[in-house]
């Protein structure tokens, strides 16, 4: 079956945060991480179904949910899970915030790698707990942890590390021997590890995601794995997200830090989940080729049209590219492209300095991409 990746649809004027944000102005909104493609038509006709039954109660997950989910982590990832270790949550922030606050204590320290996702360092703040920023480095066109940084950095008072893996936004995929040493750092330094891997299924070239929590027993003890359909399947407006945690204290000690505070998955959701997961490879395996091609197409287009926009590091996975911009000397990147009709998401909000990164989402129909970059490449001759 072929699926269509092409045709722009209007998002104008819907609930779409990525478009309301600049309503009334003709900027293009390539910033936050949804996509501007329908989702795979076999969640659309579940949530049909779903819909069609017109009762919407207070929801539990389904056996033939939970087995979606553990069969496609088994069949993807050879990871074998007890439906036990499943804690579902209505998003993958929340299960960022809720480690936070069940893991570390007030003035406790969590360690993440910059740039990153900005709730790796809000959600330790937003309860009191400290983000402790290790750059990223880059060696030989690729970004790596900073060992010798993370031994200076790391304190008694250090008791978790976030790890994105695959990474936004650097678009990076962890080998298995960096996944190990993350894991021996972890255990001699007996932090617990919550690995954020929600843009696993959108691995682009050629490499395997590997879960932290196949990594042996004893690291998996200390390891609370978190992953949604939504990145994937374009379905983040569900809320529908999953710790994964095969400690059973750990595991009880999170979802304690969840009582009465944090909302339970809604009935859409588990129907969507179910579907992506179970009955949308196919579609899944469209969208990657369609998303290599958006990302050659921006790859080739730079080094062509707007050589003083760098992408430093090959862009393994996810839709999400990080863009160097220093050279083009802009004081603000963001207000300068916004002004040029073209909305990205502003490199300091991933930790790093003003000026010298913007993100760009590749998640849109070519046309789409096309347009943007030739309001970038037109701003910068303006
Ligand atoms: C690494 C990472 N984690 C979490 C999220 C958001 O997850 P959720 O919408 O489930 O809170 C994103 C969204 O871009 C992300 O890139």
């Amino acid at each position: 079956m072929s699926y269509d990746f092409d045709t722009v649809l209007p998002r104008l004027s819907t609930d779409s945060q990525k478009w309301q944000k600049y309503e009334g102005r003709d900027i293009l909104p390539l910033w936050v991480a949804d996509m501007d493609f329908r989702s795979p038509p076999a969640v659309i006709e579940a949530l049909h179904r779903r819909v069609e039954h017109g009762i919407f109660g207070y929801a539990r997950p389904t056996k033939s949910q939970i087995e979606a989910v553990v069969t496609a982590l088994k069949s993807r990832y050879g990871w074998t899970i007890d439906p036990l270790w499943l804690v579902w949550l209505p998003g993958l922030v929340v299960g960022l915030n809720v480690t936070a606050q069940a893991f570390a204590q007030p003035g406790d320290q969590v360690l993440c790698n910059t740039p990153v996702y900005p709730p790796f360092m809000t959600a330790p703040r937003n309860s009191g707990r400290e983000a402790l920023t290790v750059p990223l480095v880059l060696n030989n066109g690729r970004w790596e942890i900073d060992w010798d940084a993370m031994e200076r950095a790391v304190t008694p008072k250090t008791k978790l590390f976030f790890l994105c893996n695959p990474h936004n936004p650097v678009a990076r995929v962890f080998r298995r021997d960096e996944l190990e040493r993350i894991a021996n750092f972890c255990l001699r330094h007996n932090l617990i590890l919550c690995s954020d891997e929600i843009h696993c299924d959108l691995i682009l070239d050629d490499l395997p995601h590997i879960p932290t929590g196949t990594l042996g027993s004893e690291i998996a003890a200390r390891t609370i794995t978190l992953m949604a359909p939504s990145k994937t399947y374009n379905v983040p407006g569900f809320g529908t997200s999953l710790a994964i945690i095969s400690d059973p204290k750990l595991r009880a000690t999170f979802v304690r830090a969840t009582a009465g505070i944090v909302a339970e998955v809604n009935v859409l959701g588990y129907a969507a989940c179910e579907a992506a997961y179970r009955d949308s490879e196919d579609w899944r395996q469209a969208l990657l080729a369609y998303l290599r091609g958006n990302r050659d197409f921006l790859f080739a287009f730079l080094a062509r049209e707007m050589p003083g926009v760098k992408i430093e590091a090959p862009m393994e996975a996810t839709y999400l590219a990080w863009l160097n911009v220093e050279a083009l000397g802009l004081a603000d990147p963001i207000a300068h492209f916004e002004k040029h009709g073209v909305g990205l998401s502003d490199g300091s909000f991933f930790g790093v300095p003003r000026g010298k990164y913007v993100r760009i989402n590749l998640g849109c129909p070519r046309a789409t991409l096309a347009e943007a970059l030739r309001r970038m490449k037109t701003s910068l001759s303006a």
